[in-house]
């Protein structure tokens, strides 16, 4: 049997020659690796970097981004999904601003307590920024653990979690701890990967039990995920002109459902999509009053996956009369070309791209 400290000398060896250049890389400043942990949490490095560089020029400090509204928060964020991430990062600026007189908390018991920083991203500041001993364990690290110690147990349960932290800390030892935490966040990026993983180059190969097994890609067990909600999302883009001037509607949507706060052109949400036979039924149902539509468009199908549920949705653009009046208090009529000043979904953000 090899020891721990084989084990972390070859990780971090092979880390050494081998890592990944990135802005936050080498890094002090506990704002910026706060940040570029968010990002990071349900983000590829490569799609999260430019959001991480327009931020830092943005906000280069947590006073810029506390002062900052909201929605220029969420219209920075836009196209990253999971916008709890965003408005969190921003209540947590004010947390640091206004609690801590604007120096950033520097340990891990003081960070778990802002917004948006759970165990993972406390002990990945913790680790990175103050050189606290707490490993930062995430789906890459799980997935590295497994496969050194090859495990059969479910990965979502408590206790696993806390196995393989306890792995994590004993294989850190006196190690830097924020090279430790990066140098397991980048074998399990660059070679530990979920598919076809690399392990005939892999540092660790001697030591992994799955390996030895045979079992590699049956590690980590998954268990059969719960079935995804699936919706149906009728878009009603309206139209009218008034003095020259075109305008749309837009709804904000409400607490306690999916894009919080964010724009939408008025939504129908129904059991199944609605098409050009449906469509004048319906309108006159939402519409009792209003005589002349105009269907101007009707999109294709879109599909749009999110973490726990399926979206489908069809946008139908809609020309009414010019001295119609919408009676939904919760429309807003903006002109056409402001639709770029508000945060939207990135469903509607497609939308926008593609037929808008
Ligand atoms: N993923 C999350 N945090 C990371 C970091 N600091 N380096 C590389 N990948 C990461």
């Amino acid at each position: 049997m090899h020891s721990h400290m084989d084990i972390t000398e070859k990780l971090i060896h092979w880390y050494s020659a081998n890592k990944r250049t990135l802005p936050w890389r080498g890094e002090k400043d506990p704002f910026r690796i706060w940040l570029s942990e968010i990002i990071l949490q349900q983000t590829r490095v490569e799609q999260g970097l430019p959001y991480y560089l327009r931020f830092i020029s943005t906000f280069p400090g947590v006073h810029d981004l506390c002062r900052a509204p909201e929605s220029q928060v969420l219209r920075l964020w836009q196209g990253l999904g999971y916008y709890s991430r965003a408005r969190n990062l921003h209540k947590a600026a004010r947390q640091i601003v206004h609690l801590y007189d604007g120096v950033f908390p520097s340990s891990y018991k003081e960070l778990i307590t802002l917004p948006g920083i759970g165990d993972y991203t406390a002990a990945a500041i913790a680790s990175i920024a103050f050189g606290e001993p707490q490993p930062a364990v995430d789906g890459n690290v799980k997935r590295i653990i497994s496969r050194l110690l090859d495990m059969e147990e479910n990965m979502n349960s408590a206790k696993t979690y806390t196995r393989i932290k306890d792995t994590c800390r004993e294989l850190m030892g006196h190690h830097d701890p924020g090279t430790f935490n990066q140098a397991l966040m980048d074998l399990g990026a660059m070679q530990c990967v979920p598919k076809n993983p690399r392990c005939t180059l892999c540092p660790l190969q001697d030591h992994c039990l799955a390996f030895k097994e045979n079992t590699v890609a049956e590690r980590p067990v998954r268990y059969k995920k719960q079935k995804k909600k699936i919706r149906h999302f009728n878009f009603l883009v309206i139209e009218t002109d008034r003095n020259g001037c075109s305008y749309v509607y837009l709804e904000q949507r409400k607490h306690k459902d999916i894009w919080t706060h964010l724009y939408q052109f008025p939504l129908a949400e129904s059991t199944g999509l609605w098409d050009e036979s449906t469509l004048p039924g319906e309108l006159i149902k939402i519409f009792p009053k209003q005589k002349a539509f105009t269907i101007k468009a009707i999109s294709p199908p879109y599909k749009h996956l999110l973490s726990h549920q399926t979206i489908h949705a069809r946008f139908f653009k809609i020309q009414i009369n010019k001295d119609a009046r919408m009676e939904s208090n919760s429309w807003i009529s903006i002109p056409r070309e402001d639709i770029t000043l508000y945060a939207v979904p990135r469903l509607i953000e497609q939308y926008l791209e593609k037929e808008f």
